[in-house]
């Protein structure tokens, strides 16, 4: 197998404390060594070993590939009209999810499948090399099955979210819905997901439903993940933290105790910068979470809804100037905090052994990832070893 030598990096971001400095890993002067799509060594780029095939960065910054750990991609249609709505004054709510339902039901398989291409071109072009996929816009037995079988083709991390607001169908019958979802939903999805989560909010669905439909996907062999606190504090990470979630997504709104929940707990606080842009809602402080020792992640929540963007490093520069994460956080957060939120330890991160995925920037640091704002700063992103 060849091995592919990537030298000259002004500066590589490693996320391996034991390899450079800071919490980012950071090692000016670097090269980095791919074998069999994997980091097969890194340090100085003085001491770099022979390789097959050689490539000069020339002083331009690496950073590990974007894990974006949230996201909606398989829907049809959009919801301009909606954004354009609340711009002038109206608020967000649950209920707009049902427009997407609609569309996303008239669509054909075909049809989900470009659009979810198209999004996954995007998240490519904005650094992002592993990325979640979440159902939640069919909430039919057969439409939330064939969202996940989809998304399956295109990546492992799928997530059944068949809890995303109460169907259309079952107005006014939310148990009998929940009774779905739990049974035989489930059932057709399971086969298709790693993943189960619920939108535990304000318009959706209560703890109590929730923790009933998040117990029948881990007794189904589904790992569970929460949309919470997003529009209301309702007891979301009380919940999360009782039955160990990956991650708790969205925590717009936190009291005291659930900053403590979560400090205490191995469930990583996913917040969506893109959502309180886009719905125009107050930011949560990272600092108070970081200061508390919870786990962070940014993902970008991709959905024609409430945030409609495919771009990693627009949602790192909102967090560090709108959530008071420092530039180094949020890529922290964007890279290993979206690994942790995944529950990977493969991806995240290039220390020997990782995953070759990762970004050559147009810029010699990653802080101007948010100095930058706005600005393609992606020149590369490899994949398994490759471009
Ligand atoms: O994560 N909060 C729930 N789900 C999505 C929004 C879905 C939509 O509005 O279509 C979110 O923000
Ligand atoms: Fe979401």
């Amino acid at each position: 197998m060849s091995s592919h030598l990537f030298s000259n990096i002004g500066q590589l971001v490693t996320n391996d404390p034991a390899l450079g400095g800071g919490i980012l890993g950071v090692l000016d002067d670097a090269a980095l060594l791919v074998e069999n799509g994997r980091v097969a060594w890194v340090g100085p780029n003085s001491a770099a070993p022979a390789a097959d095939l050689r490539t000069d960065l020339a002083g331009a910054a690496v950073i590990p590939g974007f894990v974006d750990s949230h996201s909606h991609p398989v829907f049809a249609g959009d919801r301009a009209d909606e954004f354009a709505a609340r711009m002038a004054g109206q608020s967000y709510s649950a209920g707009g999810i049902c427009s997407t339902v609609a569309a996303t039901r008239a669509a054909s398989d075909a049809q989900l499948e470009a659009n979810l291409l198209r999004l996954q071109g995007e998240f490519r072009a904005s650094g992002i090399t592993t990325f979640e996929a979440k159902s939640g816009y069919g909430l039919t037995v057969s439409d939330e099955a064939r969202a996940l079988e989809v998304a399956g083709r295109h990546t492992p991390e799928t997530t059944y979210l068949g809890a995303h607001v109460v169907s259309p169908d079952f107005a006014g019958r939310a148990d009998d819905y929940v009774a779905l979802v739990a049974g035989e939903m489930l059932e057709a999805a399971a086969p298709h997901s790693k993943w189960i989560d619920v939108f535990c909010d304000r318009g959706a669905f209560d703890v109590d439903q929730a923790r009933h439909i998040l117990q029948a996907g881990i007794a189904a062999g589904l790992q569970p993940r929460i949309h919470a606190n997003q529009l209301e504090n309702i007891g979301a990470i009380q919940l999360a933290v009782e039955l160990d979630c990956a991650s708790a997504d969205h925590c717009t709104h936190l009291a005291q105790a659930d900053i403590d929940a979560l400090a205490g707990s191995s469930t990583v606080a996913t917040l969506l910068p893109g959502a309180e842009f886009s719905t125009r809602s107050p930011y949560p402080d990272a600092r108070r979470l970081i200061d508390a020792g919870v786990t962070l992640a940014i993902a970008t929540d991709c959905n024609p809804g409430s945030s409609y963007t495919t771009s990693m490093p627009f949602c790192i520069a909102v967090a560090v100037r709108d959530m008071n994460f420092t530039p180094a956080e949020a890529l922290w957060a964007a890279t290993a905090g979206g690994a942790k939120a995944l529950r990977r330890s493969d991806i995240g991160h290039l220390a020997v052994g990782a995953r070759a995925d990762f970004n050559i920037l147009s810029a010699p640091s990653f802080i101007h990832l948010a100095y930058r704002p706005g600005v393609n700063l992606i020149k590369q992103t490899i994949v398994g070893g490759l471009a």
